[in-house]
């Protein structure tokens, strides 16, 4: 299947200093990929990179099709790529209908049909539609904050860590609304994930990432029996 995110061998960073040193990546229309690696080794960064929070030294970006590079986060959005940050990813103080109403800001038409969608993905949400969002628990803000990304129909979510700090039954649960989203709401995947293993089950394909740049690729079969994987990043 064609690809909706190809990038070319980028370098990106705060400042002057490179965290970034060098990563392709690609992501097919229907895919769901990880990304995992070691604490500090620039994943964050990297998608802060590709939704232009981050300043791109070299290399390119193209989704859809067309070079993004250097392009705003707004500039991004109206393109149909959402990033969901690992925190501060809602307003506490707002309902949950209030939050997609948030989500859908830079819609113009009636995204009541959307919203009903949301709550059809996280049926828990529809029952607390006037509940402050401050109330939820971890897991469910986090459920919120992907729920808000929907609200602009996107054809690529860039999720950071999904699953942090979430209980282990809440993993499952979490990783198994991303292959729903991904297989409903036709929504290609990238994520960084902590939760390696749990990751990749979902995954067709993953990245490894070490000190800002590509150590292994494959698919999410062929990363969770490598062995050296194992022993370094799946806590084997
Ligand atoms: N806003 C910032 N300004 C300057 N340096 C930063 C900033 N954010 C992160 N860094 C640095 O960039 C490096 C990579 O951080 P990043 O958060 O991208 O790593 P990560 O792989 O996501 O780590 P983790 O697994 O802990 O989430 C770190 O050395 C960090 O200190
Ligand atoms: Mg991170």
């Amino acid at each position: 299947m064609e690809s909706i995110l190809k990038i070319e061998n980028i370098a990106a960073g705060y400042g002057r200093v490179e965290i970034v040193k060098g990563i392709s990546l690609h992501v097919s229309k229907d895919e769901i990929v990880s990304i995992i690696g070691p604490n500090g080794t620039g994943k964050s960064t990297f998608l802060k990179a590709i939704f232009g929070l981050v300043k791109v030294f070299t290399g390119n970006i193209f989704f859809d099709n067309e070079d993004i590079t250097g392009l705003k986060p707004h500039q991004i959005v109206k393109r149909s790529m959402c990033y969901v940050p690992q925190d501060n990813n809602i307003f506490p103080s707002l309902t949950i209908k209030e939050n997609l109403d948030m989500g859908a800001f830079v819609r113009h038409d009636d995204y009541s049909k959307n919203i009903e969608e949301v709550y059809g993905i996280f049926p828990l949400l529809s029952g607390f539609k006037n509940k402050k969002a401050g109330e939820l628990s971890g897991g469910q803000q986090k459920m919120l904050a992907i729920g808000m990304s929907l609200m602009l129909k996107p054809k690529l979510l860039l999720l950071d860590e999904p699953s942090a700090g979430l209980a282990p039954n809440m993993v499952d649960e979490m990783m198994k609304k991303i292959e729903l989203i991904n297989r409903e709401e036709k929504a290609a995947i990238l994520m960084v994930e902590q939760n390696a293993k749990r990751a990749l089950k979902i995954s067709n394909r993953g990245y490894v990432l070490s000190m800002g740049k590509n150590m292994y690729e494959g698919t999410g079969e062929e990363l969770l029996n490598n062995k050296d994987i194992g022993k370094l990043y799946l806590g084997e």
